[in-house]
């Protein structure tokens, strides 16, 4: 158990003497917990100390850490081709990962563009939908998003996603965006005129979306009807939809995909995260055809002329390969399936709780929010709640006054009771 968590170690000096760590206070950051090795869903620290990771270590791992089926492939991918410029070269993996996914993906995708992370999954697609208006000559520049949206943190991204608190240094170099109220369940209607006014204005290039969830703006669930209505209402105005599955990609919802429970699909899906099953890292952004054309022609600068120097790495793309055998085995399944009712019940228990604003699931994800007067990422509740679980020996990572679990496939239902036993704590008091 986290015993010893504020002891420096001599891997947390030398780490201190050079490493600059991300969405850190490095002035009053406590040190770092050193991870000497990792399995299924625990983490080994230096001193012997482990952790649940109830957060798939930041959403990325699918089957547990160090999956050996997952190793073994990236080995032999190793032994083979570790990797090759993708421009003017092709190779297996790639090939059989993009046909593997547009076999699965919902709606009509048909070309699958690589990249190496959620923010440059965001980045591919919402360039290729601004270059798509360009290329035929059409005066559609702009994006629309939902109001406390997240779809990462390069600048396309940062746009992507409104004026907001995370990114507020950088406001004057953003583009503009138009952003909506999220269609929450009862305020499906207010979202549908906001949009409808916005697009009746014309030159709205696309729109872009967390579908379901919306993650890091606190694990907001609405309904999936509300969202076919906006999707419906962009196809009728022309206006290209982008599902950014980053984080809702691979089960975590209930589904494959959170598209699939939304009756209109998308024309881009962006993906990462658990793609690799949490080995390594890759971006996907896939799109339909009629996208796809559009890049054609006689000219080079028709084509779409983007690229990162790891584009379909060959290991990232074994190790994705591997990690949608496992994902799509009845096991796997039943695992997800096991998860999401231990969620609902916890959540038919303890939804009312005076100190809960709100205690809800959606497939393997369980968010509540704790009663505090200001909601927020910044709620100095957030530091207590982490600590308070570390020493627990889970790592739970809430956002503000936000707890969530988002735990990897292999967690049992003893761990996940063991969870609920902690937070119900929380609950009584002893935080
Ligand atoms: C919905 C969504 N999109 C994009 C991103 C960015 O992904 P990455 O951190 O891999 O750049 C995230 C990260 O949390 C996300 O939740």
């Amino acid at each position: 158990m986290a015993t010893t968590l504020l002891q420096a170690s001599s891997l947390v000096e030398k780490d201190r003497a050079c490493i600059w760590h991300p969405f850190t206070q490095m002035h009053t950051a406590r040190p770092p917990i050193p991870i000497v090795r990792a399995k299924g869903a625990y983490l080994y620290a230096e001193d012997g100390s482990s952790y649940l990771d109830a957060i798939s270590s930041w959403w990325v791992n699918l089957h547990g850490h160090a999956h050996p089926y997952i190793v073994q492939k990236i080995k032999s991918q190793a032994e083979v081709l570790e990797h090759v410029i993708f421009a003017d070269f092709t190779h297996a993996p790639a090939v059989e990962l993009a046909s593997r996914l547009l076999s699965i993906l919902p709606g009509a995708m048909s070309k699958v563009f690589y990249s190496d992370n959620g923010s440059t999954a965001v980045e591919v697609a919402l360039k290729i939908a601004l270059q798509y208006w360009h290329n035929r000559n059409t005066p559609k520049t702009k994006v629309i998003c939902f109001e406390n949206s997240y779809h990462g943190d390069t600048f396309g991204a940062m746009s992507a996603a409104g004026r907001n608190e995370f990114n507020r240094p950088f406001w004057k170099h953003l583009f503009d965006v138009k952003s909506i109220d999220p269609p929450l369940k009862d305020q499906e209607d207010k979202s549908l005129i906001q949009l409808q006014s916005i697009l009746d204005k014309g030159e709205i290039a696309c729109f872009i979306f967390e579908p379901l969830v919306l993650g890091s703006g606190g694990m907001v669930i609405y309904p999936p009807n509300g969202l076919s209505r906006l999707i419906q209402c962009c196809r009728q105005h022309d206006v290209l939809t982008i599902a950014d599955e980053v984080m809702t990609g691979f089960g975590r919802t209930g589904t494959l995909f959170a598209s699939e429970q939304v009756s209109e699909k998308p024309d881009l899906i962006c993906l990462s995260k658990g793609l690799t099953g949490g080995f390594l890292p890759l971006g996907v952004t896939a799109c339909t055809n009629d996208i796809y054309n559009a890049f054609l022609g006689d000219h080079l600068h028709q084509a779409f002329l983007h690229g990162h120097s790891y584009t379909a790495n060959p290991l990232a793309c074994s190790s994705a390969l591997a990690n949608l055998d496992l994902l799509l085995e009845d096991a796997c399944n039943a695992q997800r399936e096991m998860i999401a009712e231990c969620h609902k019940e916890f959540c038919q228990q303890w939804q009312l709780h005076p100190k809960l604003k709100r205690c809800e699931n959606l497939g393997t994800i369980l968010a509540l929010e704790y009663q505090v007067e200001n909601s927020s990422y910044f709620q100095p509740m957030r530091d207590r709640l982490y600590h308070f679980f570390l020493r627990k020996g889970i790592l739970l990572r809430p956002l503000g006054n936000v707890l969530y679990i988002l735990p990897p496939y292999c967690i049992q239902n003893k761990e996940l009771k063991l969870i609920y036993d902690r937070i119900i704590l929380t609950l009584k008091g002893d935080l």
